[in-house]
């Protein structure tokens, strides 16, 4: 019997709604509980809210809530979402209930016992945002994470984070699956090398959040509560029994986003560690998703809400898309194009087409019922062999948290069984009265290794597996299946009636939007904004003098006419007009608010606009019907 397995999400911050990347995580985690649960195994699956600390209760007051009321409100998004999203997880935990204080408490107390915690004082920069810390050197521009910060100046409790480097780099090394994928886990190493610095971890500025009962005033800084939300999850502070099967016996897993990987990979063994409580057995990190090639952000407008692409596209293919899209550990980036030809090859065509094809051929051959008179030819032998392999290449891949391999694997399976219908061909078998035995067994074949698929796509896509079981005319729950039921070939029970094709994935149309007539991409070099602009004063100002300057044969020396006053102006494009005195009369563009300056001896008190190409320059005259001192903006 194999080991109760413990799967955990971040607990997200529910000041803003969820996008793509939590419902990412969140079905990450869905994904690998459901799998496990078909392999047998008994699983505990948390996900949930953080929401103490800083940035919740700035969000709280701007939006006129207390941090209690405000928490109650977003929660909700997220409980939500998660049920519209086919989640199955076993709990759903929020910092502010009694259960996860108790353990909080405890923990402190545990680490306090051990000497780890001293009181001095912190000085420096804080991220309210990511609500962390920021030593000096991790500032780019004075922001973090493209974030500003402020500084921070008062009396903390610190962790001595420090003491533990040593027994880290040493727990990495010797479980080589603490943290995936492989370079990630380089990250995490060489960052520890560098040194660690003891860590703060009480705040007195602000008072939402558990305070921290050394001393009145301080309240306990939000990731070194937040974190401990595991064991609650566990039961550590309500169920003996199940935290020592979960935890201490089981098998605990985080998946947590590249962004937070050191408050899980350095932070929190330390912390376990100190408290004399077993350490997770792995720290998976994915990377971030991009929108159509750019950083997902509130400010650009272009936050991916699941509830919108689920109504377009439906459950199935966004959780399908998103775990086949991305390479796990590795960014990715959501794209329309990308998802619709995903829809379309891998599950309307692939997948779709093999459960019509065959359904529509059992119907058509035996009136729907799936008999077997087995003949065996050798394309049975080479899909029977490659299900095998299948099985077990889908397991190892599932374990490393690398889906995408995994669903590549189950496509293999489902090209070759494509394949196999053309090799069969059932349509000539048919025909030929001998060939029935022969027939009975391609088809049975096809059949059989529909079951199999919708078991293996089960944990990516219930809704999906459940329709095909249905189709199958089974009369099964895919929540209760079990990998034992199609490890074997001829799962199917022989006799059984299929029932009718219903399309699983209707194609998507890709409507072709309209081609831009300009580039809607454009890199500004050195923008700036109306307000730069603004300072500018430009106006149109009438020529009424103009003569050469001694000793300076570049120079004309121009008296113009602004409206108000008359200015002299010096300009060096005597080369462009030989017969200056053509330009008398004209009306050109200056501008009139730059500083005064001396050239060659004369005063210039402004300065005339021209175009300037290879080999002209020239004023930039303005039509005769403007008026003089008209403005250009
Ligand atoms: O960090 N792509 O919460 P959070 C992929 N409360 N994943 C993304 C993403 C993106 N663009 N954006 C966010 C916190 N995520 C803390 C966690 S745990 C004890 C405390 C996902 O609301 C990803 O999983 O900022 C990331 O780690 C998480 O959201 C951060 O969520
Ligand atoms: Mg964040």
């Amino acid at each position: 019997m194999s080991k109760p397995f413990y799967i955990t999400t971040p607990i997200y911050y529910p000041n803003a709604a969820p996008h793509v990347g939590t419902a990412y995580t969140t079905i990450i985690c869905d994904v690998v509980a459901r799998y496990k649960r078909l392999a047998g195994e008994e699983v505990g699956f948390m996900t949930g809210v953080d929401e103490h600390g800083q940035k919740i209760q700035e969000a709280a007051e701007k939006n006129g809530f207390t941090p209690q009321q405000w928490v109650d409100k977003m929660s909700l998004n997220f409980t939500t979402l998660w049920g519209k999203l086919n989640i199955s997880n076993t709990d759903f935990l929020r910092t502010t209930q009694e259960r996860h204080l108790k353990t909080v408490r405890e923990i402190i107390k545990k680490v306090h016992d051990k000497g780890d915690i001293y009181r001095g004082e912190y000085v420096g920069k804080y991220s309210v945002s990511e609500e962390t810390f920021v030593p000096e050197n991790q500032l780019v521009d004075g922001k973090y994470m493209g974030k500003e910060v402020i500084d921070v100046k008062e009396t903390s409790y610190f962790f001595k984070l420090s003491k533990y480097e040593n027994a880290l780099l040493e727990h990495i090394e010797k479980n080589p699956d603490f943290i995936k994928p492989e370079g990630k886990k380089n990250e995490v190493i060489a960052f520890i090398k560098q040194g660690l610095q003891d860590l703060s971890i009480s705040r007195t500025t602000f008072d939402w959040g558990i305070p921290l009962e050394l001393e009145e005033g301080h309240i306990i800084y939000v990731w070194f509560d937040a974190l401990n939300i595991y064991l609650t999850g566990a039961g550590f502070s309500t169920d003996t029994e199940k935290f020592d099967k979960f935890w201490t016996n089981g098998t605990v897993n985080h998946v947590v986003g590249k962004d937070i990987l050191r408050f899980h990979a350095i932070i929190w063994p330390a912390m376990l560690m100190s408290a004399g409580i077993k350490l997770p057995d792995t720290i998976a990190a994915h990377g971030w998703w991009t929108v159509e090639g750019e950083k997902m952000s509130k400010s650009l407008g272009n936050v991916v809400n699941p509830e919108e692409e689920v109504e377009k596209y439906g459950l199935d293919a966004f959780r399908y898309y998103l775990m086949r899209e991305a390479t796990f550990g590795q960014d990715a980036d959501y794209s329309k194009k990308a998802m619709v030809q995903r829809i379309n090859a891998d599950l309307a065509n692939d997948l779709g087409n093999l459960l019509n094809r065959t359904i529509g051929m059992q119907k058509k051959y035996f009136n729907s019922e799936v008999v077997l008179n087995e003949v065996e030819e050798s394309f049975d032998i080479e899909v029977k062999e490659l299900w095998k392999i299948t099985l077990t290449d889908l397991d190892k891949h599932i374990n490393n948290y690398q889906f995408s391999e995994a669903l590549k694997d189950i496509w293999k399976f489902i090209s070759r069984m494509n394949k196999y219908i053309d090799e069969c061909e059932p349509w000539k078998l048919s025909k030929d009265e001998s060939q029935k035995d022969r027939l009975s067994t391609v088809m049975y074949n096809l059949v059989d290794s529909l079951y199999k698929i919708a078991v293996l796509i089960s944990p990516f896509m219930p809704e999906t597996a459940q329709k095909m079981i249905n189709q199958l005319g089974l009369d099964k729950d895919v929540a209760k299946l079990h990998i034992s039921d199609i490890k074997d070939w001829k799962s199917y029970p022989v006799g059984n009636k299929l029932n009718e094709a219903v399309p699983l994935f209707p194609r998507i149309e890709l409507e072709e939007e309209p081609k831009k007539e300009y580039n809607e991409n454009l890199k500004i070099e050195n923008p700036i904004t109306i307000d730069d602009f603004n300072k500018i004063e430009i106006k149109v100002v009438q020529i009424e003098k103009v003569e050469k300057i001694e000793n300076a044969d570049k120079l004309l020396k121009f008296i113009v006419n602004t409206g108000k006053e008359k200015r002299q102006i010096i300009s060096g494009i005597a080369k462009w007009y030989p017969n200056e005195q053509e330009l008398v009369g004209k009306k050109v563009q200056a501008v009139l608010n730059l500083n005064p300056v001396e050239l060659k001896g004369e005063l210039s008190q402004g300065m005339l606009l021209t175009t300037v190409e290879k080999k002209k320059t020239k004023l930039v005259v303005v039509n005769d019907e403007v008026k003089i001192g008209a403005t250009v903006k």
